[in-house]
């Protein structure tokens, strides 16, 4: 299957486990790209004003993976703008997950995570996977080992 997945990554967290992704995935036979969504300016709240360097053409995936950070208690204001102008989704397959700091799901996981998935169902997207990644905490790479495993069988 040809999957896309489109990511925002301010420090890097969240990249980093999409590359893992990346790799998993396309161990397991998928094709997969990695599309980073980049605004020209970071610190832009106004979601209608924010910016993107360039917006990746997304028809010729059939499944897609939305990452980002939580910023300010829930998804990143650049995710949340991109998600706004997400073409239609047309009920293909989609997963979605957040890296996060501060410990406790209520800091912000949980928000972004319920954000995400109702955008993606207004576009007629199907969420079929979702994620929390807590990076200061102890248990972050059995997360990361978690979400791989959640996210490749459910494609
Ligand atoms: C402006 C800003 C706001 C943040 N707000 C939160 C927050 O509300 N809750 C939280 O758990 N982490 C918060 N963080 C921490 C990031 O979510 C965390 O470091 C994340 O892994 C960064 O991912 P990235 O390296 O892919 O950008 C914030 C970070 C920044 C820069």
């Amino acid at each position: 299957m040809k999957i896309g997945i489109i990511v925002h990554s301010q420090t890097g967290h969240t990249l980093s486990v999409v590359e893992r992704l990346k790799e998993r995935l396309t161990a397991a036979g998928h094709s997969v790209e990695i599309e980073r969504i980049t605004p020209v300016d970071e610190n832009e709240r106004g979601l209608e004003n924010v910016k993107f360097e360039k917006l990746p053409d997304i028809s010729p995936y059939e499944a897609f993976i939305f990452a980002a950070p939580v910023q300010a208690f829930s998804v990143s204001p650049v995710m949340k703008a991109y998600l706004g102008r997400l073409p239609a989704l047309n009920g293909k397959n989609a997963a979605c997950f957040v890296t996060k700091s501060l410990p406790f799901s209520w800091t912000g996981g949980r928000q972004a995570i319920s954000f995400m998935k109702n955008s993606i169902e207004a576009k007629g997207g199907k969420v079929v996977a979702t994620g929390i990644i807590n990076w200061g905490g102890r248990g972050r790479e059995k997360e990361i080992a978690e979400l791989l495993e959640q996210f490749s069988k459910a494609f």
